[in-house]
């Protein structure tokens, strides 16, 4: 069944990946609205992305649930919800940096995730996980297995982060990244927070500390960092909207305690 699943994620993953590239126009593109602050963006082809895929997925599955970041929820029937960010990294997308995705994932009966894909629209690399069956990244039609990145002691933690689109929380981020900079090697704001997890299941960063996420922006990158051994935890235990804290089994605990001190 998940792999069924998964198949169609990826079809529809690279299907809307296209889209995008084909539609983007050179240069800086047209901001269609603003959402919960000025900063938050939406564009045309974050609505034509979703609406394909949504399209294609009911299509196939015609009782399924769905949640994407630009439309109604849909509820479903058959116990399947996907879980769907167009594009995830918008303001790179609108500003012409190469860093953002596709990100599908799909949630069964008892509401974990069973399967998550994320393609990097730009570069067209392809990540994947099954719960229980491991992470990995295409290389053609090769899958190379995910170990996540080697343990490191924190000073020598290359970290990335994100930052809400809402001011308050956006202040406290900034004083708590004032507080972790000195600590460790490096802060990394990548600006998609599902490039960010599947960096850290690909060994590119050694940690991940973020606030406000929203389901679409975790589902599919959360579990591949999972998949591949990482740790990742919130406030009370499973990661949430208010904070997803991600790191090798081996320092988690310590730089789960240093990002709480430093305020997240
Ligand atoms: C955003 C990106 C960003 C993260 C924000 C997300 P969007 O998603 O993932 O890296 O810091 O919290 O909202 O708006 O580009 O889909």
């Amino acid at each position: 069944m998940s792999r069924d699943l998964l198949d169609l994620a990826r079809t529809v993953g690279r299907e809307a990946a296209a889209l995008v590239r084909a539609r983007r126009p050179a240069g800086r593109v047209g901001v269609a609205a603003t959402k919960s602050t000025p900063t938050d963006v939406v564009t045309a082809i974050d609505e034509a992305s979703e609406q394909l895929i949504r399209a294609r997925i009911l299509e196939a599955r015609p009782g399924d649930g769905f949640l994407g970041e630009e439309g109604e929820e849909i509820v479903g029937t058959s116990g399947v919800q996907w879980i769907v960010d167009p594009i995830d990294g918008t303001v790179n997308f609108v500003y012409g940096i190469p860093v953002y995705a596709v990100s599908i994932a799909a949630r069964t009966g008892g509401g974990e995730v069973a399967l998550g894909y994320v393609i990097n629209i730009a570069t067209g690399e392809e990540y994947a996980a099954l719960a229980g069956e491991g992470a990995w990244r295409w290389d053609g039609d090769e899958r190379i297995t995910l170990q996540g990145p080697p343990p490191a002691t924190i000073d020598q933690m290359l970290v990335a982060t994100g930052f809400s689109y809402a001011a308050d929380v956006r202040e406290q981020q900034a004083r708590a990244v004032v507080r972790l900079l000195p600590k460790v090697r490096d802060i990394r704001r990548i600006g998609a927070a599902s490039l960010d997890l599947v960096a850290l299941a690909d060994g590119r960063i050694d940690a991940y500390v973020e606030q406000g996420l929203k389901p679409w922006d975790l589902a599919a990158g959360g579990l591949i960092a999972r998949e591949a051994g990482l740790v990742l935890s919130g406030r009370d235990g499973a990661p949430d909207e208010r904070l997803v804290v991600a790191a090798h089994p081996d320092v988690f605990e310590e730089y789960f305690a240093l990002v709480r001190a430093c305020g997240f």
